[in-house]
């Protein structure tokens, strides 16, 4: 089956690469829309009209399903994408049922993009598991600028990151949920920085198991499917870019079990 992967950038190589792992047989299209990259602190509207763009190629490409691989493009345009294509279109969620359902009664602290946090998706998921004293909401746009330039564990992500997280009382968090797919890229920056008892969880395996169950898949194990690359509509070919993206598949590779 072809399925066609999206995301602003290169985040959304997380949700692809989990899905190689379990679907190797599948023939898969990986969208990055890098000419437009990062969304996050986009407008909506803006932002609405990139996914609008990308899908009517995406769709022109005959693929069987669509998985938004992004959580900004997933709060602005999935409801919209479904109303006018009839495919099966997986979006992604931040992994705080999870969370809760995990660690009852325990806060979690949601990382995603200024638009992710601000947006009425993310609102209604918190009323719907009536999580509103135990969600707390952060934006680390600065994550999404480092992962396009493959600055994965230098002193300025570290600094960022103790700066940004350093004014939360941990001992009352169970977990992190990053909800950036760009940010799975820095798993092993948030391990060393936040205390041992603090679980991190993206929403990559929750993601790829409603695409199983939306198309039947069957999971597999084996070897790597084949997959295309395109930035923005262009297909990547030069072998410098192909080289750039096997760097962000072997770092998502170091970051798969931590
Ligand atoms: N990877 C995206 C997400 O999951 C968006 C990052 C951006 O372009 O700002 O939210």
């Amino acid at each position: 089956m072809k399925i066609a992967f999206f995301d602003s950038g290169i985040g959304g190589l997380s949700v692809l690469h989990h899905a190689m792992k379990i679907l190797p047989q599948e023939e898969f299209i990986f969208f990055a829309d890098e000419d437009n990259v990062p969304y996050g602190t986009k407008t909506r509207q803006e932002v609405l009209s990139f996914v609008d763009a990308a899908f009517e190629f995406l769709v022109a490409q005959n693929v069987s399903a669509i998985v938004v691989a992004c959580n900004t493009a997933t709060s602005v345009a999935v409801r919209k994408m479904r109303e006018k294509y009839s495919l099966p279109i997986i979006g992604m969620e931040p992994a705080l049922k999870v969370a809760l359902d995990t660690f009852p009664n325990r806060k979690v602290l949601v990382a995603a993009t200024a638009i992710t946090i601000t947006g009425k998706k993310i609102r209604r998921l918190i009323e719907r598991l009536h999580a509103e004293n135990f969600a707390e909401l952060k934006a680390l746009p600065m994550l999404v600028e480092f992962a396009e330039r493959q600055e994965f564990t230098s002193a300025a992500v570290e600094n960022y990151l103790r700066g940004e997280l350093n004014g939360y009382d941990w001992e009352k968090f169970s977990s992190l949920v990053l909800g950036c797919t760009h940010f799975n890229y820095f798993k092993d920056t948030f391990r060393k920085i936040l205390p041992a008892h603090v679980k991190i969880l993206d929403g990559n395996a929750g993601t790829i198991n409603e695409l199983i169950r939306r198309t039947n898949l069957q999971p597999l194990t084996g070897n790597r499917g084949s997959v295309k690359f395109f930035y923005s509509q262009r297909l990547v070919t030069d072998a410098a870019e192909l080289e750039r993206l096997e760097k962000f598949l072997r770092r998502l590779d170091e970051m798969y079990t931590i």
